[in-house]
């Protein structure tokens, strides 16, 4: 090629990749696979190697990382980068946009906000001369910076070159770099499985992959950019208000929060609060709080600043996730299927909202890996409904006195052994249903939602009822009687009347809810439900073999096995058969239209069948929702005639009845059979 082509095939490469990676990493909308693109890349790396002059800082090759730096240089910003006031309730966000209308002597009621989540990243500065990037920076004191650039060239979402119309001469673009929480977890899984260190949340993951003097160790962690405010701006124009300015990022190439709406007043703005509050944990990405802006950009400025933060704008924090306290004790819970829980108990702590007493620590794997101790300071997480947790221990508050955790040898509620089998990470209470809180545990379980679904028997009645000693097993629930229910505390006539309906009506179950309900280890409602189908009454299932059960789709030999030893255990078939007494009457699925594929037709045999007697040959059909009768009508489907067939097959062929032989009956078994 001559140097014109090369010139002119890299120019091209540019273009190309600059336009994939935007649609996969800014639009979410990829156009080609990523071979194609490593394809492209590729070319035009092996282009810069023998042309290394070709190298330009917005090339696309430049998002690999360079060689590690031996500090960072310091960076001034040109437009200082502020910091934000805080809100923690709707009064001072009412507050706020008082303050507001009054400073502008406002006579409207309102005033409109751009409204965003409060990304919990960290803060980065970007530079763009005549388009292309040259520069990164932190946040640093808000005035200097640390540059970054080679780090920040690696991370996808970030233009190195701006496209689309009236693009500035200079222009310092803000927003926030985070880690999404998807490759948080994945990092973090990686260093768990190595042996290495563990980040504590996204935000530390994202500023400790950003701020690396080797810049190939931020290309290498999926780090990602959205945008919400511009500094300096020369050479073009924002338009009026904020939203507009967002969607002008946008057309140049930023990546912008989905997230982000326009809304009336401080109501509006706590409306939006309240709603990404209740999407908070489906996110993408971790938020601590949300953002109001004033949306009109001259009324931004006629307010200005003070000390270091807008005054047009406010964050409106959400409670802490995380808060220190002390672990005063460590209790072990014993759930449905005997696995012991080891649970925090705590020095009462506000946390997420609310006061948190008793917190998880999920097993003895988990104690041992965080290395948590009696007496410890440690930091209890709550996000979002999810049931707190011990996150982790403050090792600098550690006591001399801190003590170890030990499971204890026996339940702590009936006794019995606890074992723990080699592998897995539980230890259970091998009462059965011997131990009290298995039993309660099963009742609960029994009666929730997706199994019989008694309406107004939650797990607080139960705990109610199994306290007073009114149900020890699930059957007892059906002697339950008014006098009984009345008698209880915070219960009504109206309301024991209604839990006695109820529980009438839920003598009824699909199959499927009734096994789910019986609470077979790894029979959750999917399995319950193939189950149901497959062997279509409870008598088969509780004698099928493990061969038998493995038949059953997306059943494999553990959840067989389980099965099988459930049915095994004399006090389970005790239970069932106290059910039964109760008048509970699982209903059998019936089969539905596909699995009927002969529904509606009638045949008669007639003459000696060689290959199966002709019971079978009915029963076949039968089972495929055939009707087979002794006579020919008018009404007959078909005649299957095999040898020395007499007086139907002459009368089918008076009445113009389609005549088959017996191949053709097998044929016709096993086409209708291979639907099912
Ligand atoms: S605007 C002049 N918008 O919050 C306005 N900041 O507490 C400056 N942050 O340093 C910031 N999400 O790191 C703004 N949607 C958002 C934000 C956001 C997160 C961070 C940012 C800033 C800090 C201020």
């Amino acid at each position: 090629m001559t140097p014109k082509k090369i010139n002119k095939r890299t120019q091209e490469l540019h273009q190309l990749l600059h336009y994939h990676n935007h649609n996969y990493y800014v639009l979410d909308d990829p156009e080609i696979p990523d071979s194609e693109y490593d394809k492209l890349l590729r070319e035009l790396q092996s282009i810069e190697e023998e042309y290394p002059e070709l190298v330009s800082p917005d090339s696309p090759t430049q998002r690999v990382g360079a060689k590690p730096l031996d500090e960072f240089q310091q960076v001034k910003h040109l437009v200082p980068m502020l910091s934000l006031g805080n809100a923690f309730s709707e009064d001072e966000v009412i507050a706020f946009e008082k303050r507001l209308l009054d400073r502008l002597d406002f006579e409207q009621e309102s005033l409109e906000f751009t409204v965003e989540p409060k990304l919990d990243g960290l803060a980065v500065s970007l530079l763009y001369e005549n388009g292309v990037l040259i520069q990164g920076a932190t946040r640093g004191d808000g005035e200097t910076g640390e540059n970054i650039t080679i780090n920040v060239r690696t991370i996808k979402s970030i233009p190195l070159k701006l496209t689309g119309e009236n693009i500035p001469t200079r222009l310092e673009v803000r927003g926030e770099v985070y880690m999404p929480k998807a490759s948080f977890e994945a990092l973090n899984k990686k260093a768990r499985d190595a042996d290495e260190k563990t980040f504590v949340n996204p935000r530390n993951a994202a500023a400790g992959s950003l701020r690396q003097l080797d810049s190939r160790v931020t290309a290498s962690r999926n780090l990602a950019m959205y945008c919400y405010a511009t500094g300096l701006i020369e050479g073009a124009e924002l338009p009026d208000t904020h939203s507009e300015a967002m969607q002008q990022l946008k057309d140049w190439g930023f990546r912008i929060c989905p997230d982000i709406k326009v809304v009336q007043g401080a109501q509006g703005c706590i409306q939006y609060y309240n709603e990404i509050q209740e999407k908070r944990e489906s996110l993408a990405y971790e938020i601590d709080g949300v953002v109001y802006k004033i949306n009109q950009l001259d009324l931004q400025k006629q307010l200005g600043f003070v000390s270091r933060a807008p005054r047009w704008a406010i964050a409106h924090k959400f409670p802490a996730q995380e808060e220190m306290t002390r672990l005063k004790a460590v209790e072990f819970q014993v759930g449905r299927t005997g696995a012991l829980t080891p649970v925090a108990r705590l020095e009462p702590v506000f946390v997420g909202g609310v006061t948190v007493t008793n917190a998880t620590l999920h097993n003895m794997d988990e104690i041992r890996r965080k290395d948590v101790r009696i007496g410890d300071m440690v930091i209890v997480r709550r996000a979002g409904d999810v049931i707190p947790e011990v996150a982790r221990v403050v090792p600098d508050k550690r006591s001399d006195d801190a003590s170890e955790i030990v499971m204890p040898e026996n339940c702590p509620v009936c006794g019995s052994n606890v074992e723990q089998i080699e592998g897995e990470a539980v230890a259970r209470c091998t009462g059965g249903l011997f131990c009290p809180a298995q039993r309660k545990q099963a009742i609960k379980h029994f009666a929730s939602r997706k199994a019989l679904d008694i309406d107004g028997l939650g797990d607080k009645l139960v705990e109610q009822l199994f306290d007073e000693q009114l149900i020890s097993r699930v059957s007892d629930l059906y002697q339950l009687t008014t006098d009984q229910l009345e008698n209880l505390e915070r219960m009504g006539e109206k309301s024991a009347q209604n839990l006695l309906e109820a529980l009438e009506a839920s003598k009824k179950p699909t199959l499927a809810r009734f096994i789910y309900s019986l609470g077979v280890r790894e029979v959750g409602e999917t399995t319950a439900k193939l189950l149901a189908q497959h062997f279509r009454s409870l008598e088969k299932i509780a004698k099928a073999s493990e061969d038998d059960l493995q038949e059953v789709d997306e059943v494999g030999p553990i959840v067989a096995k389980h099965v099988v030893n459930f049915f095994k255990e004399a006090h389970n078939i005790a239970v069932i058969e106290s059910l039964l007494g109760a008048g509970v009457e699982p209903q059998n699925p019936e089969k539905t239209q596909e699995e009927l594929p002969l529904e509606g037709k009638t045949y008669v045999l007639t003459g000696s069948l060689q290959q199966l007697k002709r019971n079978e040959a009915k029963a076949q059909l039968e089972a495929l929702g055939a009707k087979v009768s002794g006579s020919v009508s008018k009404k007959t489907t078909a005649v299957f005639a095999g040898e020395k067939a007499g007086s139907k097959l002459s009368k089918a062929e008076n009445l113009g009845i389609p005549v088959f032989d017996e191949d053709e009956l097998l044929e016709l078994i096993r086409v209708s059979s291979r639907k099912n």
